[in-house]
């Protein structure tokens, strides 16, 4: 005791003299914290990237804080780390703000390596902050030597030979296993071709569905590794999984409609299961059990199980029990152990899994003819239903989904096309009732037709289960105006729907293709909603492995051919530049950038020698694709904008992104390279397709009468609000004639009856050109507007979702179109979202990883009086909103620790402009930059800010 007090003294004694001689040491501490610790973009992940890229947040009081530099401790176990032995990586002090993408810089890990980390910073006076909480990553199975499990299947073909569709039933498989004493760890590694569900003692493992994912399964397939400690015991174990024939052997896309001689089994005709047990006992002894033929397997209750054409059970095949323990298995048939193609990668899954987002009750029930009850969910989305009935024997429940219904209550179906989309059930009787979640389909619907019920069903009866890829979300937008803030939520469901496992263009219909221009198009807005970082780095492998022999991306990734004419087009190949390039400035995330130059190289050789060396593609230079010209300027309202100049525009761009992917990764020769042909091309875009004036101009003889391009039939002209959307949007135009552009547009949409008349590639830039060559009024009555076509006409016409066509369906006129397309659920004139945060709330990335940003509200003169957006960038939260009241703006604005934004504060009187009600000149924390063009311009670091101004 006596020497316990007297070395507390010491201590007080040696810290007071130390801190009078070295007052740096002991100045005050600061609250600079590190937050949302992420590995590889995911939290507590389990990567086989070797170098994991680490990142955190930063959170302190106060004004201007940034990090000057900072500290990671990377241990095996939380003890080490908690008592600061970093045995696998201690990184020192590490000058610079860099607060992401952090590679580990550590040991070589093996596989299975837990990794507990934590990290803190040094704040802009010196002083170290607090550590972080701890955080931790796992590495999974680094070599496929890891892998002791066989590729096991159940050869079922045979019994899929329906007339339309030829559908097998689903195989189940199951192993029982005796372990030997207490378990420490244990991990279950599991992957199919085709998907898989696992269970152990009769438990579903994890909350994933349509595992393991979608890909190029003949180059590439993902596992999921879940930790299974707590699911296994000493003594018997029994491991169950089903699978069935999903993206590996189902049917894809519209190969049924449009008669490909191949409609199923793109990658192989029998789903298979791989999966292995590690168990660690307390004992330190290890054992694996792996899939081998020993697994037993049969078939039962899940009759059919396909994507696209839904599912079917039989309640009385049902094994009771059969993966738990005891389960008599004797009827049960061994294993076919199928080989594995060496060239064939596993590797850890990098993206965001579908997971349940939410589940909807049923808002109605409304019997029909003929014993049907439609049931509605009040929105539409992609998913399932849980089925929660009561019935005899043998009773079947057949459910029909659609989006939306005809004016006579009917549900719609016609804009499935060949996509059965049907799902039955067949009950076995139980007295307290049956439930019921298909595992193996999803469809795209808001109304449920259901037959087959006994008795008049409640609500409960049907249950929405809503999935998606689970992209966490990362942004809001909210104004004083219903209608848009309708349209934001119809764009966030929209996106909910189409973010599965691939970026698809809708959810319903026999498509669901990771269509590269719908990807490409979105891919800005997508960024505001949700994180998409690990979503995107997982998709990019898709489009990567998806890149044709001639160096073109194809119109869909993973592109299984479901049209033997399908190849690339101008537009949506670019996706493959477009979309990396999209992931380095959101995320500061250099590594796609490096993985995929080459190929993105290769892509822009094949452009140039395209165009012949000229840097321009003249009219009709991509005749030798189908549709000829590629799919331009798709569902475009009116005369077509030439696809060459679409095409010219879009390798103008993508030169110009080269230029700056390169410069990020330290190619400086290339880059110049890259800057070299984005001038060329401008130079050449300027001289075949303007006129003396500068205005778009085309040479439609070329084109003859149009036949074998979209639309063809309606003529071409370069003098429209797509060409000069691009061009603005893309910067192919010199200062003035970008100007003179911009008033040309306004032009065309005046001439139009203030409508704008762009379709894909055109709706996008739309709104962007506008504001940026000062229309923004312009651009707010497009987005305000409720007539066809417009963004409004959707949402007064009742739309939940964005819709394929700006008139997929017309109160009290129905629809036209239907049955070739029509979807409810596609994302791609939801790209004004990009337009909504960027101008309307004002908000741009500056510096890779939104390290710097501009906010710069765009005001609307009427209809809007109020905006408030959100956005959870890689650096922390950002937050901007503006307010309007009589002559007074209010700005409200929140900038995360170490980055810098700079405001434009719309002003006519500079001398007006306050922050908290004091005047700025004299404030530290605001550095006043100048005024223009009607903003008062000033830089500010960290923190909350509030301003007002007049006008
Ligand atoms: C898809 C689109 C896609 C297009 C190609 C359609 O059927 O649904 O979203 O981009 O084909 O033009």
């Amino acid at each position: 005791m006596k020497f316990a007090q007297s070395t507390t003294q010491t201590i007080v004694l040696i810290a007071f003299f130390a801190a009078v001689l070295c007052p740096k040491l002991f100045a005050m501490t600061t609250d600079l914290k590190p937050l949302n610790l992420r590995t590889e973009y995911k939290i507590t992940p389990v990567t086989d990237v070797v170098k994991p890229r680490l990142s955190w947040e930063l959170t302190a009081t106060g004004r201007g804080q940034v990090q000057t530099a900072y500290q990671l401790l990377v241990a095996s176990s939380s003890e080490l780390l908690a008592s600061d032995k970093a045995d696998l990586w201690n990184s020192n002090k590490v000058i610079g703000n860099t607060t992401n993408q952090v590679e580990y810089g550590g040991k070589p890990l093996a596989s299975r390596t837990v990794c507990f980390w934590k990290v803190r910073s040094w704040d802009k006076t010196g002083q170290p902050g607090p550590w972080s909480a701890t955080a931790k990553w796992e590495m999974g199975l680094l070599n496929k030597a890891d892998w002791k499990a066989e590729w096991i299947g159940n050869d079922l073909t045979a019994l899929g030979k329906g007339k339309t569709y030829q559908l097998p039933p689903a195989p189940f498989f199951r192993k029982e296993t005796q372990l030997k004493g207490s378990v420490k760890r244990a991990r279950l590694y599991v992957t199919s071709l085709g998907l898989y569900e696992f269970q152990l003692n009769g438990k579903r493992i994890g909350k994933d569905y349509f595992t393991p994912g979608w890909t190029d399964y003949n180059k590439r397939v993902y596992y999921q590794t879940y930790d299974v400690t707590s699911d296994v015991k000493a003594g018997k174990n029994a491991l169950g999984a089903v699978i069935a024939d999903g993206w590996y052997a189902g049917y894809l896309g519209y190969a049924l409609l449009v008669g490909n001689p191949v409609v199923r089994n793109f990658y192989g005709n029998v789903p298979l299961l791989k999966a292995q047990l590690e168990v660690e006992y307390t004992s330190g002894e290890k054992e694996t059990i792996a899939s081998d033929q020993t697994w037993k397997t049969n078939h039962g209750p899940i009759v059919e199980a396909d994507l696209l054409n839904g599912e079917t059970y039989n309640a009385n095949l049902e094994f009771d029990n059969w993966s738990k323990a005891g389960y008599d298995d004797s009827k049960w048939k061994n294993s076919a152990i199928y080989p594995d193609k060496p060239e064939r990668k596993i590797e850890a899954y990098p993206g965001n899994t579908i997971q349940v987002f939410q589940e909807l009750k049923a808002k109605t029930v409304t019997p029909k003819a003929g014993g049907r009850y439609l049931f509605d969910l009040g929105q539409n989305f992609a998913g399932l239903v849980r089925l929660n009935v009561k019935g005899n024997k043998g009773d079947t429940i057949t459910l029909k989904f659609g989006e939306v219904l005809f004016p006579n209550g009917e549900i719609m179906t016609e804009n499935l096309r060949k996509a059965r989309a049907t799902d039955t059930y067949i009950l076995k009787g139980k007295k307290e009732g049956e439930t019921w979640t298909p595992k193996f389909t999803y469809h795209g619907f808001q109304y449920v037709e259901v037959s087959g019920f006994r008795t008049a069903p409640g609500l409960e009866a049907i249950t929405g289960i809503v999935l998606s890829s689970a992209t966490p979300s990362a942004g809001s937008f909210e104004t004083d105006n219903k209608l848009i803030n309708k349209l934001y939520e119809n764009i966030v469901w929209t996106q909910r729907s189409n973010y599965f496992d691939v970026p698809t263009d809708c959810p319903q219909r026999d498509e669901r293709l990771g269509w590269t221009g719908d990807a490409q198009a979105y891919i800005q807005s997508a960024t505001f909603n949700n994180d998409i970082s690990a979503f995107f780095t997982k998709w990019l492998v898709d489009l990567n492995d998806a890149q044709r022999a001639d160096h073109t991306y194809p119109i869909y990734a993973p592109a299984p051919n479901v049209r033997k004419t399908d190849t690339y087009s101008p537009g949506w190949s670019e996706a493959g530049i477009i979309c990396p390039y999209t992931i380095y400035k959101t995320y500061g995330d250099t590594k796609v950038i490096r993985e995929f130059w080459p190929n993105m190289v290769a892509y822009l050789k094949f452009m140039e020698a395209k165009s012949k060396g000229e840097y321009v593609y003249k009219e009709a230079s991509f005749e030798d694709i189908s549709p000829k010209g590629g799919f331009g300027d798709w569902l475009s309202v009116g005369k077509k904008t030439p696809p060459d100049l679409l095409a010219t525009m879009y390798y103008g761009y993508v030169a110009s992104m080269m230029a700056e992917m390169a410069k990020a990764i330290g190619k400086l020769d290339e880059s110049a390279y890259y800057d070299a042909i984005f001038t060329k091309i401008k130079q050449a875009l300027l001289t075949h397709y303007t006129d003396k004036t500068g205005k778009f101009k085309t040479n439609s003889a070329a084109y003859g009468d149009g036949n074998g391009y979209v639309d063809g039939e309606m003529g071409f002209d370069g003098h429209t609000q797509t060409a000069y959307a691009n061009a603005i949007y893309m910067h192919m135009l010199m200062p003035e004639l970008n100007q003179k552009a911009g008033n040309w547009l306004v032009d065309l949409i005046k001439a139009n009856n203030n409508k704008l008349s762009t379709g894909f590639l055109g709706v996008k830039p739309l709104l962007p050109a506008l504001s940026s060559t000062g229309h923004s009024n312009e651009a707010y009555k497009l987005l305000l507007s409720t007539e066809y076509p417009s963004w409004g006409f959707e949402v007064k016409n009742g739309a939940n979702t964005i819709w394929e066509r700006w008139n997929s369906y017309i109160k009290g006129k129905g629809f036209e179109n239907n049955a070739g397309m029509n979807s409810f659920n596609h994302y791609a004139f939801g790209s004004v979202n990009e337009w909504l945060f960027d101008y309307a709330a004002g908000l741009k990335v500056g510096e890779a990883g939104y390290r710097t940003f501009t906010i710069k509200p765009e005001i609307a003169k009427e209809g809007i009086n109020e905006v408030k957006a959100t956005y959870r960038s890689i650096n922390g939260m950002i937050e901007t909103g503006w307010k309007k009241t009589g002559s007074a703006i209010s700005l409200t604005i929140t900038v995360p620790v170490n980055t810098i934004a700079t405001v434009f504060i719309p002003t006519t009187n500079p001398a007006t402009v306050l922050e908290a009600k004091k005047a700025i000149k004299t404030n530290p924390a605001i550095n006043i930059k100048g005024f223009k063009e009607g903003y008062l311009q000033v830089e500010i670091g960290s923190g909350t800010y509030q301003f007002t101004s007049q006008n």
